[in-house]
């Protein structure tokens, strides 16, 4: 009889999570605070006996995460626009998304001092960086735009870059999931090496990249004054494609 009970009540839950989840092919675990039920085993006391019999029991799905660092020093200008559009596809899935844009921060360049080879997360450098660095170590995911500027990233990420040597140390980067995307005034104006230059950074902290979708490298756009993207529906494309990709990466990666 309880045997009979348990199935039915198994039954009842299978149907009301698959609904929660939206049905049973969307990808878990990237849907946003939802609640999944777990099967859990206890042991009940019996006569001189073990008996053990299936409960379920409620838990929060974790929320993913997604920093993105706009390497502009226009706060909303065209690589935020491509940034935006990524963001829109992430939170789409319920992932959490957080945007630091390098024009509201104070990131100086590295003075090769070694401290933070000695000491975890000491650095001589008064500004922001460390605030950024550990956000970036928080997250799951990590998406970073840069305008073209003379083939390659600016000077603002190109800054964070280098500092990251704090975080290198043991490894905070590793595994987590890269993508790049890069916006240049004119065509063939650097796109690919700058997307480049970032897919580098990505592969120095052994993340894994991800790309625009359709064997691309990274989402590219062309817009040179501000504003100028939202007519490039090329590029805010692949950076909708990045979005999604990031999105299925973290499904498929962190369950
Ligand atoms: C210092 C500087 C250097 C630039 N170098 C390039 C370049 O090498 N290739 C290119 O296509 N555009 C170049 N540009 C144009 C910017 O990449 C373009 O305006 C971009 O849309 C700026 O993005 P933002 O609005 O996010 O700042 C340069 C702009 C500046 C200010």
């Amino acid at each position: 009889m309880h045997r009979l009970q348990d199935l039915w009540l198994f039954a009842l839950l299978v149907r009301a999570t698959k609904k929660r989840e939206g049905g049973a092919h969307r990808p878990r675990g990237v849907q946003g605070p939802e609640q999944l039920y777990f099967r859990q085993t206890m042991t009940l006391p019996g006569s001189g006996r073990r008996r053990s019999r299936v409960r379920f029991v409620l838990k929060e799905k974790e929320t993913m995460k997604v920093l993105t660092i706009n390497g502009s020093p226009r706060r909303g200008g065209n690589t935020a626009g491509m940034l935006s559009a990524a963001e829109d596809e992430l939170r789409r899935e319920g992932i959490d998304v957080e945007r630091i844009s390098l024009g509201d921060v104070d990131i100086k360049p590295c003075d090769a001092c070694e401290e933070c080879h000695e000491t975890p997360w000491s650095c001589p450098i008064e500004d922001d960086a460390i605030d950024v660095l550990k956000k970036m170590v928080e997250a799951d995911a990590i998406l970073i735009g840069s305008p073209v500027y003379f083939g390659g990233v600016t000077a603002q990420l190109k800054a964070l870059f280098d500092r990251s040597a704090i975080p290198y140390q043991e490894s905070g980067l590793r595994d987590k999931i890269g993508g790049a995307l890069s916006c240049g005034g004119v065509r063939q104006g650097g796109q690919e090496l700058t997307v480049s230059q970032i897919i580098t950074f990505f592969m120095t902290h052994d993340m894994q990249v991800a790309n625009a979708g359709e064997g691309s490298y990274g989402a590219m756009g062309v817009a040179d004054d501000e504003g100028d993207i939202s007519k490039d529906e090329e590029g805010l494309s692949s950076a909708r494609g990045l979005g999604r990709r990031t999105a299925y990466l973290l499904g498929k990666t962190r369950q």
